[in-house]
């Protein structure tokens, strides 16, 4: 167990080529930073190294069950942080989040249904309704206080469908922002006007970068919203597990959650790794992830501050995540993603995520990193005649 006030290093450089990353593989051999892909370049805490090492050391990996400890710690933890009750029981382990949509859909919804999805929102939750043929209504986004959310005015306009599917992103990838307890209200109220199921997805709810905000679980407000929502959560990005395949669904209503419930020929069970991980991750990581919360809020000033000096580039304000949705729209490029990446820097392209005139780039490293990104954006802009 680590010493409450133990130090740790996010400033340290962890070498990750040849290690199969995806997020290094890519550009390897090439001087580009890999900026992309939302896993962060910093050390797993060293308690949870520590459990991986214990699992390790006994000699066999067979088949594996899930402990009655962790549904307990992870119930413990949503009193915890969000004086939200749940129920061990209503815990459902899962390999990943994105194999949690598409679940969510084959369970709520038959090809040629509706379902909602934000217009500008983390690729998978594009895809995974034409993947079953199922059609996706895009939300359009609206922004308050400079903080792009899904515009509740459209929403509340539309007809009801009964038991049909919203995906929800909350904190807001891409952009971070935090839905407030007003706006989480409003939409609990039209979500039970319209008889949806909600599948919120929080797997980026500790990355909480103001120390004065909390995040708020959607399904946490109401019995009513509870029994209509499938929270999906993971230690995946707080924790930086994401190669552990460990996630979990919170599912109060019975019917919800037997549908949800994973079938093994189908859907694997997680892996006793990803289950060891994230066992230590939420016995003993608060204190880690609070000095990893204040690193990262450091590295988002500082990012905000340098590309909004960068004529052209434009950042919002950022609540949550590492990750930064950077209005690239005044350079007037024709390719931004190979712009940048002749420049030096590996982002995302907004287009993937639903709007061409942004690039996306993850901040989850050193700052040193940031730096250097920040200034081959900054000479590559100035190059523009
Ligand atoms: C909003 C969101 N949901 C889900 C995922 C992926 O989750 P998993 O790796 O558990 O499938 C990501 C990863 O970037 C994400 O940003």
């Amino acid at each position: 167990m680590p010493v409450m006030t133990e130090i740790f290093d996010f400033d340290q450089i962890v070498d990750r080529s040849n290690s199969d990353s995806a997020k290094w593989e890519r550009y390897q051999g090439r001087d580009i930073l890999p900026m992309w892909v939302a896993d962060s370049d910093f050390a797993v805490a060293p308690h949870i190294q520590q459990a991986l090492r214990d699992r390790v050391e006994h000699p066999v990996y067979g088949y594996t069950q899930v402990s009655a400890r962790l549904p307990e710690l992870i119930a413990e933890r949503m009193r915890r942080l969000y004086q939200w009750e749940v129920d061990p029981r209503w815990v459902v382990m899962l390999p990943g989040v994105i194999g949690a949509f598409y679940l969510a859909c084959r369970a709520t919804s038959e090809p040629g249904d509706l379902i909602y999805v934000p217009e500008v929102v983390y690729p998978p939750f594009l895809t995974g309704p034409g993947h079953y043929s199922m059609e996706n209504q895009k939300i359009p986004m609206s922004i308050r206080d400079q903080r792009m959310i899904i515009d509740m005015d459209w929403l509340e306009q539309q007809p009801p469908r009964p038991g049909r599917l919203l995906m929800f992103c909350n904190p807001q990838n891409p952009g971070g922002a935090m839905y407030r307890k007003d706006e989480l209200t409003r939409l609990a109220r039209i979500v039970e006007q319209q008889q949806l199921t909600l599948v919120s997805d929080e797997i980026h709810c500790d990355l909480v970068l103001d120390r004065d905000r909390r995040h708020i679980p959607i399904a946490s407000l109401n019995p009513q919203i509870e029994q209509r929502s499938i929270t999906l959560m993971a230690p995946s990005k707080t924790f930086n597990l994401a190669g552990l395949g460990c996630a979990f669904a919170i599912i109060a209503n019975d019917r919800l959650r037997r549908s949800m419930t994973v079938n093994p020929y189908i859907v694997p069970h997680v892996n006793l790794l990803g289950l060891a991980a994230a066992e230590a991750a939420y016995e003993f990581g608060d204190e880690w992830n609070r000095q990893q919360c204040e690193y990262l809020a450091a590295n988002r000033d500082y990012l905000i501050d340098a590309i909004n000096r960068i004529p052209g580039l434009r950042l919002a304000p950022i609540e949550s995540t590492y990750l930064a949705w950077i209005d690239v729209s005044a350079l007037g490029l024709e390719n931004p993603s190979r712009f940048f990446e002749n420049a030096g820097v590996g982002m995302s392209p907004g287009r993937d995520f639903g709007d061409s005139n942004y690039m996306r780039l993850n901040f989850g490293c050193p700052r040193s990193r940031v730096e250097d990104a920040v200034e081959r954006i900054r000479k590559a802009v100035e190059g523009i005649s």
